[in-house]
């Protein structure tokens, strides 16, 4: 047994020159002066997008942190400090001082925290596939000791933690949650890309199966973050905050999807009445429609939810209509390229499209369940000649250049909104004969290429 447990450690207990406490201070309460508790050690469990930046912030916060990862080239991309989408300051910080990251499970071994971060994917059936948290969950703890707290930061439907994840820990340790360990869930909120808000500035929830674990965790949180950290009433409803945050999005975006499919019917631009909805300053939040949702959380974590729900005998119909909805604007995508064509007497089989953008969201590399694969393969599927290309994904583009993608296109979709596509003037598709522009992000000025003679479809513009 450990001679001091993290916990007691974090609290300064046993240890008068410590840093202070914050576990007296009343739930849910704001910040305080916290400062770091400099001889805690810290497991990342995954050095994705998730994991990495936390291990940076962490250790710049003053933990001695080390990583764990199972892939070998995340873990050259981390030593060599050429991580693709990383914050410029997280790079920076991995090039004056190497994070170290191993393969192996060992750094658990004298982890006082240990933070899983690994994927959460679905399968082929939309299944959520907890494999990864699974595989995690035995190495860490055949490698855990008593006295540690291990955090979930993977987004998981409710009861993962308390089913699924505890067990596997609890026989791999021979230890006992609760009594020899702690164990709790802090849903990650990330939004790579994001200069606004940081991984720093992000409010934090977390649940944990027991008091003592929810102080530590919380003060874990907030000795690093600069925002709150909203202490929940039980593990499990930790978990429900991260799936009911992407569902919520999830169905909004459906929403508006929708309106853009009945407005173009209408003869209205949707874009201009969200604008104008927009200006009410309550009740009211934007979304925008597009061509797809991408992306590992939000096309994904409605599913954890629907799925799990189902199998305790709730049918989400207006979550799983939401899926259905967003599943279907690639091929609404591909119609309006199809009928853009027709108009000019021409079909898909006889023509070239140029798809522009393959990442799921602006100026990130992130592929995950981009929307443009499923547009690019309707298309073929339609028989026609796809050039794609997107500076963030040179490895998947079919050509090196935006010129290369359009000569000759007679159609071209803009399916991710990346600085180079936003706002482009039509004479860039006129002058090397595109005749349909199709806006799947809505990024571009309408009425430019109106006055140009492009035919332009947006969605719902
Ligand atoms: N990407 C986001 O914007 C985002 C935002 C909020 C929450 N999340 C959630 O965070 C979790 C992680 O997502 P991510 O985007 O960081 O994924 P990622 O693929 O970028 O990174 C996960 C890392 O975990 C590693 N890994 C997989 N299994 C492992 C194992 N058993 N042991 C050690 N390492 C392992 C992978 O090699 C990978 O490097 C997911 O549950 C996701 O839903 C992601």
């Amino acid at each position: 047994m450990e001679a001091q447990s993290a916990t007691e450690r974090i609290a300064g207990k046993d240890d008068k020159k410590g840093p202070k406490s914050r576990i007296d201070k009343p739930r849910n309460g704001q910040e305080d002066e916290h400062p770091p508790p400099r001889l805690l050690n810290v497991a990342v469990v995954g050095v994705g997008y998730v994991g990495l930046p936390l291990a940076l912030l962490a250790r710049a916060k003053g933990y001695r942190v080390r990583g764990i990862d199972i892939d070998e080239r995340k873990r050259a991309a981390v030593r060599d400090a050429a991580v693709a989408d990383l914050d410029a300051s997280f790079t920076e910080a991995l090039r004056v001082q190497p994070l170290e990251v191993s393969g192996h499970f060992g750094p658990v071994r004298s982890a006082n925290i240990v933070i899983v971060c690994v994927p959460t994917p679905v399968d082929d059936e939309h299944n959520p596939d907890l494999s990864l948290i699974e595989g995690a969950a035995r190495r860490v703890g055949r490698n855990l000791h008593q006295g540690a707290l291990v955090i979930l930061e993977s987004t998981v439907h409710p009861g993962t933690c308390d089913e699924i994840f505890i067990p596997i820990l609890e026989k791999a340790s021979g230890l006992r949650a609760g009594k020899d360990f702690g164990v709790a869930h802090c849903p990650e909120r990330i939004n790579p890309g994001d200069k606004v808000w940081t991984i720093e500035r992000i409010p934090r929830v977390v649940g944990a199966t027991t008091e003592k674990a929810l102080s530590l965790a919380a003060s874990f949180y907030r000795s690093i973050l600069s925002a709150s950290v909203h202490e929940m009433e039980s593990i499990k409803e930790a978990e429900a905050v991260k799936v009911v945050e992407n569902s919520f999005r999830d169905i909004n975006i459906a929403f508006v999807n929708e309106l853009a499919m009945s407005f173009s019917k209408l003869g209205i631009d949707v874009s201009h009445v969200l604008s104008g909805a927009a200006t009410k300053p309550f009740g009211f939040l934007l979304h925008q429609p597009g061509c797809g949702v991408g992306g590992h959380c939000i096309p994904v974590d409605p599913y954890y939810l629907i799925r799990y729900a189902k199998r305790n005998g709730f049918s989400h119909r207006f979550l799983s209509l939401a899926r259905t909805i967003n599943e279907g604007m690639p091929a609404y995508t591909v119609s309006l390229v199809e009928t853009g064509l027709h108009s000019l007497g021409r079909t898909l089989s006889n023509s070239s499209v140029a798809l522009l953008g393959l990442s799921y969201k602006a100026n990130v590399s992130d592929l995950r369940e981009s929307p443009s694969f499923e547009i690019k393969e309707l298309l073929e599927s339609k028989g026609a000649r796809v050039r794609t290309f997107d500076e963030h994904a040179p490895d998947r583009s079919t050509t090196h250049s935006l010129a290369e993608a359009l000569d000759g296109a007679d159609a071209a979709i803009v399916a991710t909104a990346h600085a180079e596509f936003a706002g482009l003037p039509p004479s860039v598709f006129a002058s090397r004969g595109v005749r349909v522009v199709v806006d799947g992000r809505n990024c571009l000025q309408k009425e430019q290429y109106l006055r140009a003679g492009i035919l332009y479809r947006g969605i719902g513009r």
